[in-house]
C-alpha cells in the first residue's frame, strides 16, 4: 500500500511539475504554439523537419505578433525566439555581458575535448576567445593562403581525372575532401590527402564526432537540456575512439614539431606556442596539452563541414544560374589575367562577385542557421512584460530573418546583387547572421570565407556545372542533423571548360 501511495505521490508531483511548466508561456502571455508531452513545441524534430527550419517557421509565424519574442519549449526547456531585429541586437551585441555564453554542455574534467572555445563560458570564454583571436588576422590568413591554394589545385585534378568516365558528379563529398584536407594541414599539420583516398580515417573521425552519440543517443536531451546536471554526474559527448583519436594525433604532432623544430605558419603553430609558455609556467597565455586538443579539435569540426556545405550549396545555385555563372567565370578570369594567372589574397578581393555569391549563398543556406545564447541573470526589456528569466535560452533564428521578405524581397531567389557594398549598407544590422554577430561570433569567418571563394574560385575557372536529371530541385535538407546539409548530396553534371 505504502508503495502504491508513494508511486502516486511521485506521478502527481511530475504531473504539476510538467503542467506547471508548459503553462509558463500562458502565464506570461506571450505568443507561442501549444505544446505537448515529452517533446514540448519539437514535435516535428528530427523526423518532420530540421530544427533551424523549426525555428524559421516560428519566427515567421511570429514576427508580427507585438511580442519581441515567442516562446517555445524545447522538450521542457524554456526557450525564446527572437521575433525583433532590435532584441536581435541587444542579445548579441548592446547587452552582451548577460548574453555571452550558449548553455551548451561540456564536461572538462571527463571529456577534455568536449571543452572548445563553441561550449566554455563566462571568464574562461573570454580568456580564451583574447588569446586564439590573433590566430585568425588577415596577417596570418596570408601566411596560411598557399597551403589552402596547393589544396584547390589538387582538387581541380581530381575532378578533371574523375571528368571523363563520368559527366555526373556528387559534388559534396568532393569538396568535403578538399576542405578537409585544407584545415586538416592547417590545424593538425597533417598533409592529409583525402582527396586522393589517403588519411580517410581523419575524415571519417570528423564526421563520426559530429554524427556519433554516446548512450546511443538516449540522454541527448538530458544533456543539451540540463547540461550543468550532466556535468556534476560526469556525462560526456565524445566518443572514446573520437578522443582517443584526435588526442594521438595532437601529441605526434606536437612531439615531432618540437622534435624538427618545423614552422609551417599554420594554426597547430600557434597553438604549440602557447603550449610551450604553458610548459614554461605561464598558465596566464598559455595552454595546457587538453586545452590545446580541445581547440584544434573544434578547429577542424567547426571549420571542415561548414565551409564544404557552403561551396556546395553555391554550386547547386549556379548550376540553376548560368548567366550569373558565366559572368563569375568572366570575371575570375579577367583578375587572374591581370596576376600572372595567379590567385592571391588581394586578388581575390577583387573578384566582387565571388564573395557576392558566397554570401548570398550563405544567406539562403547559413549553415549554422540558428544562434543560441543563455540569460545569466534576468534581463528587463522597456516593457517589463517582456523580461527574459535568467537561465532561458535564447533562439535568434537567422534562417527566418533570412527568408523575412520585408528584408529579402523574394527570398526564395538567388540574387547575390543582394550583397552589393550599396545594398548592404541599406540594410540593418544583424539581418545577415550566417557567422554569428557580436563578441560571440564565429572566430574562424574570415578563414571559412577564404578557403570557400579559393575553392570555387578554382572550380568555377576550370568547369561549367549544370543541372542534371538526378539533381533534387528544390532541395531538401536532412532532418536530423545541427547544420543545414542536402539530403541526397548534391548532383551536378559538370563539364571541362
Ligand atoms: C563558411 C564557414 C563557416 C560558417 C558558416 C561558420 C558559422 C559559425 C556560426 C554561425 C557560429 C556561431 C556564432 C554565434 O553564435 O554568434 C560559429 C562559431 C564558431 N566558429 Fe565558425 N563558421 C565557419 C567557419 C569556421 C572555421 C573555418 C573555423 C575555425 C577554423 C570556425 C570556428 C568557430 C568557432 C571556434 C566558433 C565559436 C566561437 C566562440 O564561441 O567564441 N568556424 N561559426
Amino acid at each position: 500500500m505504502l508503495i502504491i501511495a508513494l508511486i502516486g505521490i511521485i506521478l502527481g508531483l511530475l504531473y504539476y511539475a510538467v503542467r506547471n511548466r508548459y503553462t509558463y508561456w500562458v502565464r506570461r502571455g506571450i505568443p507561442h504554439d501549444e505544446p505537448t508531452f515529452p517533446k514540448g513545441n519539437m514535435g516535428d524534430w528530427s523526423s518532420k523537419r530540421q530544427l533551424s527550419v523549426i525555428f524559421k517557421d516560428y519566427y515567421l509565424k511570429y514576427k508580427n505578433s507585438g511580442s519581441p519574442f515567442a516562446g517555445l519549449y524545447f522538450f521542457f526547456t524554456k526557450t525564446i525566439v527572437v521575433t525583433d531585429l532590435e532584441l536581435a541586437k541587444r542579445v548579441l551585441i548592446k547587452d552582451f555581458n548577460n548574453f555571452e555564453n550558449r548553455g551548451i554542455f561540456y564536461n572538462e574534467e571527463d571529456d577534455p575535448l568536449s571543452a572548445t572555445l563553441v561550449t566554455i563560458e563566462g571568464q574562461k570564454w573570454r580568456h580564451l576567445r583574447h588569446k586564439l583571436s590573433p590566430t585568425f588576422t588577415s596577417g596570418k590568413m596570408k601566411h596560411m593562403l598557399p597551403i589552402v591554394l596547393r589544396v584547390a589545385e589538387e582538387m581541380s585534378k581530381v575532378f578533371n581525372e574523375k571528368l571523363p568516365s563520368a559527366k555526373e558528379l556528387e559534388i559534396t563529398d568532393l569538396v568535403g575532401r578538399y576542405t578537409a584536407d585544407v584545415i586538416g594541414t592547417c590545424a593538425f599539420g597533417l598533409n592529409c590527402n583525402s582527396q586522393r583516398g589517403a588519411n580517410a580515417d581523419f575524415v571519417d573521425m570528423g564526421k563520426r564526432a559530429v554524427t556519433e552519440r554516446r548512450y546511443f543517443g538516449l540522454l541527448d536531451f538530458f544533456i543539451f537540456g540540463y547540461p550543468k546536471l550532466s556535468r556534476r554526474l560526469h556525462l560526456k559527448i565524445t566518443t572514446e575512439e573520437v578522443s582517443d583519436f584526435y588526442t594521438r594525433i595532437v601529441r605526434e604532432t606536437i612531439d615531432y614539431r618540437l622534435k624538427t623544430k618545423e614552422k609551417r605558419n599554420d594554426f597547430m603553430d600557434m597553438l604549440i606556442e602557447m603550449y610551450q609558455k604553458h610548459q614554461e609556467g605561464n598558465t596566464e597565455d598559455g595552454l595546457s596539452f587538453e586545452e590545446l586538443a580541445a581547440q584544434a579539435f573544434i578547429f577542424f569540426v567547426a571549420g571542415f563541414e561548414t565551409s564544404s556545405t557552403t561551396m556546395g550549396f553555391a554550386l547547386y545555385e549556379l548550376a540553376q544560374h548560368q548567366d550569373i555563372q558565366d559572368k563569375l567565370r568572366a570575371q575570375i578570369k579577367e583578375v587572374l589575367a591581370k596576376h600572372n594567372n595567379e590567385f592571391s589574397y588581394d586578388n581575390i578581393k577583387e573578384m566582387a562577385l565571388l564573395e557576392q555569391v558566397v554570401m548570398e549563398t550563405l544567406r539562403k543556406y547559413p549553415v549554422l542557421a540558428h544562434l543560441t545564447r543563455k540569460a545569466n541573470s534576468d534581463y528587463s526589456l522597456d516593457d517589463p512584460k517582456y523580461f527574459i528569466e535568467k537561465d532561458s535560452v535564447v533562439v535568434i533564428p537567422a534562417l527566418g530573418i533570412h527568408y523575412d521578405p520585408d528584408i529579402y524581397p523574394e527570398p526564395e531567389k538567388f540574387k547575390p546583387e543582394r550583397f552589393t557594398e550599396s545594398a548592404i549598407q541599406a540594410r540593418q544590422s544583424c539581418t545577415w547572421l550566417p557567422f554569428g554577430d557580436g563578441p560571440r561570433n564565429c572566430i574562424g569567418s574570415r578563414f571559412g570565407l577564404m578557403q570557400t571563394c579559393v575553392g570555387l574560385g578554382h572550380l568555377i575557372k576550370d568547369f561549367k556545372f549544370s543541372v542534371s536529371p538526378t539533381t533534387q530541385v528544390p532541395i531538401k535538407f536532412v532532418k536530423k542533423n545541427l547544420l543545414l546539409s542536402a539530403e541526397n548530396g548534391i548532383h551536378l553534371k559538370v563539364e571541362k571548360i
